[in-house]
């Protein structure tokens, strides 16, 4: 029989996420109008461990649905990797009266919850990170935010070579995952995009693809490069030596996870949290809420977490042909 839920926690972990405030305004608001009591948990597992459990009412998430960062902080622990830290985690839950947990972040945090439910604790994860990384799902909280964040600068980055005709390289964040560069390499009209799954590590390739260019006229020469591979200044070095063309690296790094998320990243947040609410309502435990084929779903989390996700073979093709 399903254990009858009075109180749940909500807590965020791993990296912040723009529209992480909308998932959390939504599990509460859901949570309450499904007759439950919501308590927030501080800083990830971390704040768990330190008792940081505050209680929120509907009215403590108004005014962040259009806020970039979580209001509720977000940590790395390594304490709760440990059995003793676990088995800490569930006990803090039950003396505060908290029968499930919805965790927002990425896989690690998912090992995290998975961990709660064997000791007892319902849990429910909820994709957040702006990499897109996770392999049960095609949407992550944040990617959208972070893509048209990087779009932007990346624009800028482009005038500013052009005038000086220069060459750029631009480091992009992902993790070792390279969604964030395939999707502004497309959206950029970069020269080159390079991403950790695919990556040759030939740059006479990029080399011979700069002068072609210079050749034919172009003035400028955007790499988008991903984290995943990163290098990016020793990369630049490289190539104006090889090249004799001015070449700069710049790395876009946190600005990425920053910023008020956009509408897709607070709508899709709002669902997933929502739906979150309703399943650890329901007396579900150890799933993870996915958006897959068009439709917000659940999966086990060991299921979700063996399952495989690649850059599209056609995406690819695509990206490179456009960027000839
Ligand atoms: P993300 O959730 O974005 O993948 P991390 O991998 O840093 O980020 O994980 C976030 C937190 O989740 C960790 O700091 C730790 O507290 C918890 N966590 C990660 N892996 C495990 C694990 N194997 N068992 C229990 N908790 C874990
Ligand atoms: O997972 C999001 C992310 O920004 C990755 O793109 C990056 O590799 C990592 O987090 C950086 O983490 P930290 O905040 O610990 O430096």
């Amino acid at each position: 029989m399903a254990k009858e839920m009075r109180a749940i926690g909500v807590l965020t972990s791993g990296g912040d996420a723009p529209g992480m405030n909308a998932a959390i305004r939504a599990v509460v608001r859901k949570a309450i109008a499904n007759g439950m009591k919501v308590k927030g948990i501080k800083k990830g597992y971390q704040g768990l461990l330190n008792e940081e459990i505050l209680d929120l009412e509907k009215w403590s998430v108004a005014d962040i649905i259009q806020r970039g960062g979580t209001i509720l902080g977000t940590a790395r622990c390594t304490e709760f990797k440990t059995e003793e830290g676990q088995q800490k985690g569930a006990e803090i839950c039950r003396k505060h009266g908290i029968d499930g947990l919805v965790v927002i972040g990425g896989d690690g945090s998912y090992r995290g919850a998975q961990a709660l439910s064997r000791q007892g604790i319902n849990t429910v994860g909820i994709p957040g990170t702006i990499d897109l990384d996770i392999t049960c799902t095609e949407y992550t909280i944040g990617f959208d935010t972070a893509i048209n964040t990087a779009m932007d600068a990346i624009d800028k980055v482009r005038d500013t070579s052009s005038s000086h005709e220069r060459c750029s390289i631009i480091e992009v964040m992902g993790r070792n995952a390279g969604y964030i560069a395939l999707w502004c390499g497309v959206a950029n009209g970069a020269e080159d995009i390079l991403l950790p799954e695919k990556y040759d590590k030939n740059e006479q390739t990029i080399i011979n693809n700069i002068i072609n260019n210079r050749k034919r006229g172009k003035t400028h020469h955007i790499i988008i490069n991903a984290e995943g591979i990163g290098h990016s200044t020793s990369m630049a070095r490289r190539i104006e030596a090889a090249t004799g063309i001015e070449t700069r690296a710049t790395i876009l790094g946190y600005m990425q996870r920053g910023g008020n998320p956009t509408c897709k990243d607070r709508f899709y947040a709002s669902i997933m949290g929502a739906y979150a609410a309703d399943i650890l309502c329901q007396g579900k435990t150890n799933r993870v809420v996915g958006y897959k084929h068009g439709e917000f779903q659940d999966f086990d989390i060991e299921e979700a977490l063996a399952m495989k996700k690649s850059i599209s073979e056609y995406q690819y093709e695509v990206s490179r042909a456009l960027s000839m």
